[in-house]
């Protein structure tokens, strides 16, 4: 009995798909394999965005089909847009051939859920919220060199536009001796790279430690790896942490920092809390402590409301802040969500102007940081083959990704590459 899993949407879909992977390998699947081959296929779904559901609902469509044809086959759907209100009944009415949905809040049963499949015709089980922040499934990891790690779930920020509060519940911190532990363990095991992962890291508090305090001791954990923490909001990015930052050569001083727009104006009808001024003299903080720090972010345009000079502010921040990239989107009203009630969405004919406005200016700059490490020497963790090219890849410290040719496999390793060529956020080059 093999398994296949399809994951949609950010790093903590990713590493909860992993987490599925682990519950399934405990009650007897096998092996991961594709889709027509499975006995079991489980969806792990995101609604960040229409697209991303849309995406979604095209994929757990295409397999009526295949469910008629293969006896026995279980359709499993979970994750965000499972969870969101009213969804699960959507999708019930929608593809009757699903025969498994579970919410954000219970991956933990699914083993008793496929237990339960064997005498009922349909299960479906969703929490409407779980403070609980271990759940005990056991994670079959499959980032190797990197390692994700939960600090936090959950969301209490609000941003007008966004559903994750909706559909993640109320924002809980693990325990810091337990994320401290599972760190050294994984380093332990061999991992190289640990990504600390939360919607919004700077707001991790147990008892006495907050973010910059946890951070501070898992750097602290001996052996050579890399450290990355992500998603920080601007809000909450401090002094300290940047110091924190500074003290560990293990941290890479690369942030995530979402800005959303360059607009005060907006960034308050987003409800974000802080201003364009007030987000740049993070920026300035950052750069001062640490010169050679990158920062990426992430950029909506067509806010409801939003001028053309208003777009033009994110235009301009893009190079004000100096971002290495930056994920783009247009904005996409979410049901429930504040933004979704307001007057002035903008047509679709000015956000395709937009956003490609927007992608150009952000290429711009990437392709121009990017040249200037044609000639420098880099150390990349190497994280794959990509049969494509026929070429290794791994990331440098500052998040470019690094391209070069092996004669052995060196995945896991750490390796020092000239780089001879750059294409946007890809670096070129031969292996030292
Ligand atoms: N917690 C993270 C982001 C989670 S969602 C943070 O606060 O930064 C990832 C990104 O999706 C967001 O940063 C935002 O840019 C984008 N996003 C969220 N909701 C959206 C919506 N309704 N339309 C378009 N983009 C959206
Ligand atoms: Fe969404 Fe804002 Fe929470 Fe990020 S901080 S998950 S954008 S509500
Ligand atoms: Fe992530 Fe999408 Fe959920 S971005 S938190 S999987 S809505």
């Amino acid at each position: 009995m093999n398994y296949a899993i399809v994951t949609f949407g950010c790093q903590m879909n990713l590493h909860e798909s992993e987490k599925i992977a682990g519950i399934l390998r405990s009650v007897g699947y096998e092996k991961e394999v594709a889709p027509e081959e499975a006995d079991i296929i489980v969806f792990n779904t995101c609604c960040i965005r229409e697209n991303a559901e849309n995406h979604a609902f095209g994929n757990i469509g295409a397999l009526k089909k295949l469910k008629r044809q293969k006896k026995g086959l279980i359709i499993a759907v979970g994750g965000c847009m499972a969870q969101e209100p009213g969804k699960a009944q959507v999708l019930k009415e929608k593809f009757p051939f699903i025969d498994i949905i579970f919410g954000t809040h219970n991956i933990f049963e699914l083993a008793s859920l496929i237990e339960r499949k064997k005498s009922e015709k349909r299960v479906i089980s969703l929490y409407e919220d779980r403070l609980e922040t271990e759940d005990g499934a056991p994670a079959c990891r499959t980032s190797y060199p990197n390692a994700w790690v939960n600090i936090t779930y959950g969301c209490n920020n609000f941003c007008t536009y966004c559903i994750v509060p909706y559909v993640r519940g109320r924002e809980r911190s693990r325990s810091a001796d337990v994320i401290v532990e599972e760190c050294r363990a994984l380093i332990a095991e061999g991992y190289k790279e640990i990504t600390l992962l939360g919607q919004n890291v700077n707001s991790y508090r147990d008892g006495d430690v907050d973010f910059p305090e946890l951070l501070d001791r898992v750097a602290a954990i001996e052996g050579k790896f890399r450290l990355r923490f992500m998603t920080s909001h601007p809000k909450d990015f401090s002094e300290r942490l940047v110091a924190v930052m500074k003290k560990h050569d293990k941290i890479l001083n690369l942030l995530h920092l979402p800005a959303q727009s360059g607009s005060s104006r907006i960034l308050k009808l987003m409800n974000r809390r802080y201003t364009r001024e007030e987000y740049l003299a993070k920026v300035a903080l950052l750069k001062r402590e640490i010169p050679e720090a990158e920062i990426t972010t992430d950029l909506i345009v067509s806010f409801p409301t939003e001028t053309e000079e208003e777009f033009g502010e994110t235009l301009s921040l893009v190079r004000e802040a100096d971002f290495s990239s930056a994920f783009t989107f247009v904005y996409s009203p979410r049901t429930g969500t504040a933004a979704a009630k307001m007057e002035g969405q903008i047509p679709e004919e000015v956000s395709k102007d937009r956003i490609t406005r927007l992608v150009a200016a952000v290429n711009e700059n990437t392709r121009r940081k990017s040249e200037k490490y044609v000639g420098r020497e880099i150390e990349v963790l190497c994280e794959d083959f990509d049969e494509k090219r026929g070429l290794y890849l791994g990331r440098e410290p500052l998040g470019r990704m690094g391209y070069f040719a092996s004669e052995n496999n060196c995945v896991g390793e750490f390796v020092r590459m000239k780089v001879t060529r750059a294409n946007g956020v890809s670096l070129y080059g031969e292996k030292i």
